[in-house]
């Protein structure tokens, strides 16, 4: 994806059309947030990832009237905070992202954490109405375990889209990405340069200066060459280009296998919590 270009790859998943690469949002605040956001659509950037949680659906919103790409060509994902789970807290959660994002409809719609305090059945029955009254095109889920993702699809028909997990090459993630792929879901790889800490990884570094490419591309772009959408963050300009200029090379079946040795025990960046969380996997 270079400057202007229109096309962005993307991941079909039950209608859905994801673009392989969105910019993260956490974490970028005010004028800040508004203006990378406009930024990166203007690159070229056709998928951007908020929540309720991040507090800057407002400048989410602003950086995209900004930019001046048409609304329909960007791909718009917010998130539901488990304390809004419950049916009516839920629904009026989805329209208030949307007040503040000034938007009629969002792209994707998420779960962002299960909360086990609430039945899921009844949260999903809420997110499922909540498509069907027109304020999401998509609905999905984050962070499910693949215990949470047999339990999800059980209790509802509505197609559930996506499941957005850390991902990285320090985690294995092997067994989430099967289940998501056993039944049509995309892969949403959150934290996909691991925070930041993928740049000074030596494999990285040394398999990227192979092809020409950084550390932080390398590692993206092993993660899309598995069709995994990729959300990396940055408040940098400069950085937007050199996160989303990754397919202009391929990584060997032993790079892969290289860079899929990176993983290990203590890998995780996100240790969230949400009280009860059943183990993962
Ligand atoms: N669903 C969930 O529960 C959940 C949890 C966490 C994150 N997310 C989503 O996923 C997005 C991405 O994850 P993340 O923000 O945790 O981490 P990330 O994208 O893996 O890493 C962001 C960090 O990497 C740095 N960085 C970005 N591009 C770089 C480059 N090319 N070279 C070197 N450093 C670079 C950024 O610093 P600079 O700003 O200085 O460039 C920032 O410190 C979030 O923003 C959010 O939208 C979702």
């Amino acid at each position: 994806m270079n400057a202007g270009q229109q096309s962005v790859p993307i991941v079909e998943a039950k209608g859905a059309k994801i673009p392989l690469v969105g910019l993260g949002t956490w974490d970028l605040r005010g004028r800040t947030c508004a203006r990378v956001v406009e930024q990166a659509l203007r690159l070229g950037y056709r998928h951007i990832d908020t929540a309720e949680m991040y507090d800057n659906e407002r400048e989410v919103g602003d950086g995209l009237r900004a930019s001046g790409v048409k609304r329909d060509d960007v791909f718009v994902t917010t998130k539901i905070w488990p304390s809004h789970f419950a049916p009516p807290a839920l629904e009026r959660a989805a329209r208030e992202c949307l007040v503040r994002l000034r938007l009629s409809a969002v792209d994707l719609l998420l779960l962002h954490w299960p909360n086990p305090q609430i039945p899921l059945a009844e949260t999903l029955g809420a997110l499922a109405k909540v498509k069907r009254e027109g304020l999401a095109r998509h609905i999905g889920v984050s962070n499910f375990t693949v215990a949470l993702i047999e339990e999800a699809l059980a209790a509802t028909t509505e197609p559930i889209v996506c499941d957005q997990v850390e991902c990285h090459p320090f985690l294995d993630q092997a067994k989430v990405i099967a289940a998501c792929r056993r039944h049509g879901m995309a892969v949403v790889a959150y934290s996909p340069i691991a925070r930041g800490d993928a740049r000074n990884d030596a494999l990285l570094k040394r398999i990227g200066a192979r092809h020409g490419k950084t550390a932080a591309q390398t590692c993206l772009r092993y993660l899309v060459q598995q069709n995994i959408v990729v959300i990396p963050r940055t408040g940098k300009i400069e950085r937007l280009s050199e996160n989303a200029a990754i397919f202009d090379f391929a990584l060997s079946d032993e790079e892969m296998a290289e860079i899929a040795a990176l993983a290990h025990p203590g890998g995780r960046m996100v240790d969230w919590a949400f009280s009860g969380q059943p183990k993962w996997d």
